[in-house]
């Protein structure tokens, strides 16, 4: 059975993209084999600065997960930091981890680009990425196109390890969301949690209506048709509607006679309308906080045991066990 895993950064509250970039398509790979999906604490730290924020964001991921259809008796959901062993490997790969393969990486030089303040755990990301995957023995890893870099810098990781020390390591396969199209936030650039522009999963109904309202729009007048290339609105659209849902928005919109007003009236309740069943779940859990811990629990205890004899492995491998 494929080992399928994957992880995402505890980093903000969860956003339409987050949905239709990367948890729709881990939540439906769930049939494909064992998946272990876990909330990478231990990689949010690298931005995340008070305590109470990680706590919230992690909380929001675990249950946004299971709202949105994770099935917890058959995916392993865990917490990365429930598992420290993958420190223990995380060391075991820098030391055969060349310098010259993290200074290369683009995420950490576009974090030094934007202005972020260095830190040794920001340079060394991508190693503790590595041991992530390489702990679980995983065959598919189903990432964003953001983090190809990152899953080939495992790749060679493993390869260099393999070479110094042995066969330890199977070579992770990357799983690209080519196709994925990327969602737009209400000011039309990559919905981002950076860019403050994001539409919540779990957001108050007020917040969301709030934002839709507020996207910009060119100032057709409401008789006239109006134009559905560019458009935010249609754009939005054709990611939460069903396409007979989207036909009838945007033929309305080519036809003229609606205002803008109303277009956005209308996205807002198809939004709301396709987020209400997560909500409700989402919801439930937040009011039983203690069942969505029972689920991490047993995600790490299942997440260790197949943990422990990789890590063992590649002790021996290395001399540090007998
Ligand atoms: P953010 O940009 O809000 O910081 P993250 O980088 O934490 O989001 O996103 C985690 C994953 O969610 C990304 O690797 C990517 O696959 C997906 N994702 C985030 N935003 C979008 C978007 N606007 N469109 C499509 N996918 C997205
Ligand atoms: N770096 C990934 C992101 O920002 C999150 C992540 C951490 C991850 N460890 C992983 C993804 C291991 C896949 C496999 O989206």
């Amino acid at each position: 059975m494929k080992i399928i895993l994957s992880g995402i950064q505890p980093s903000g509250a969860l956003h339409l993209g987050n949905y239709f970039g990367a948890m729709q398509s881990a939540i439906d790979l769930q049939s494909q084999g064992q998946a272990l999906y876990f909330i990478a604490d231990y990689h949010a730290l690298t931005s995340v600065t008070k305590a109470d924020d990680l706590r919230r964001y992690t909380f929001d991921v675990a249950a946004g997960f299971l709202a949105c259809g994770l099935d917890p008796a058959r995916t392993i959901l865990f917490r990365q930091s429930d598992v420290p062993q993958v420190h223990e490997l995380a060391w075991l790969l820098s030391v055969v981890t060349p310098m010259g393969l993290l200074e290369r990486a683009h995420s950490y030089k576009d974090k030094i680009a934007q202005g972020a303040e260095t830190s040794h755990g920001l340079f060394a990301y991508p190693v503790l990425m590595a041991a992530d995957i390489l702990l679980y023995n995983s065959d598919l890893v189903p990432v964003g196109k953001d983090q190809k870099q990152h899953l080939e810098i495992a790749r060679d990781i493993a390869q260099k390890f393999n070479d110094r020390f042995g066969p330890v390591f199977k070579l992770p396969e990357p799983v690209i969301r080519e196709a994925t199209a990327i969602v737009p936030g209400v000011d039309g650039r990559k919905m981002s949690k950076s860019y403050g522009n994001t539409l919540e999963l779990f957001g108050e109904d007020k917040a969301l209506e709030k934002r839709i309202m507020g996207i910009p729009t060119d100032s057709t007048p409401v008789a006239d048709p109006k134009p559905v290339e560019g458009s935010i609105l249609a754009q939005l659209m054709k990611t939460v509607a069903t396409p007979a849902q989207y036909e009838s928005y945007t033929a309305r919109m080519q036809a003229g006679g609606v205002g803008y007003g109303d277009l956005k009236k209308e996205l807002a309740a198809v939004i709301k309308a396709f987020l209400a069943p997560f909500k409700e779940k989402y919801q439930a859990l937040k009011e039983h906080p203690e069942k969505v811990e029972a689920i991490l629990a047993d995600g790490a205890n299942r997440a260790r045991a197949l943990a422990a004899p990789v890590l063992q492995k590649a002790r021996r491998a290395t001399g540090l066990s007998l």
